[in-house]
């Protein structure tokens, strides 16, 4: 069952200075780092990435937030690592779902500014590993 996942620390969550913390969090958790990059989304890269909200009303919002700026990106690997790094994500509403404990139940307020992604299946992973790091797929 060991799985590749992609993880961004989005702009907020570098803005406010929480990759450290972010990080540490994922090392005690007990996944690796097989990849990470500071860098900002192209709006290519950021249509690519969260093509399955195209059209709903917090499309444009989340694409204008997401190329905003810096971001870190990773892929983490280990035992169920999707769902490991969602885990220890939260919910995607921080206070509604997010429990204190996670990365968005501690750290936000808003659903748009919830400071982390996670793949949400082994197959988004592939995907957004290939858009993000296209000499790492496979
Ligand atoms: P989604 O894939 O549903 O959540 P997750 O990041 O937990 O996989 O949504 C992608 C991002 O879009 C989410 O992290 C924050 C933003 N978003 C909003 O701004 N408003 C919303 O109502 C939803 C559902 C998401
Ligand atoms: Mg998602």
């Amino acid at each position: 069952m060991t799985e590749r996942t992609l993880v961004l620390i989005k702009p907020d969550g570098v803005k406010r200075n929480l990759v450290g913390d972010i990080i540490s969090r994922i090392e005690r958790k007990g996944l690796s780092i097989v990849a990470l990059e500071l860098k900002t989304a192209s709006d290519e890269v950021a249509r690519g990435h969260y093509a399955e909200h195209e059209g709903k009303p917090f499309y444009p919002s989340l694409l204008e937030f997401i190329t905003s700026g810096p971001l870190v990106a990773m892929v983490l690997e280990g035992h169920r690592a999707v769902a490991a790094f969602r885990q220890i994500a939260g919910g995607t509403d921080p206070v509604e779902k997010a429990v204190p404990g996670t990365i968005r139940g501690d750290y936000a307020l808003e659903t748009q500014y919830n400071i982390v992604h996670g793949s949400d299946s082994p197959e988004s992973a592939e995907r957004e590993i290939a858009l993000w790091f296209p000499g790492l797929a496979g």
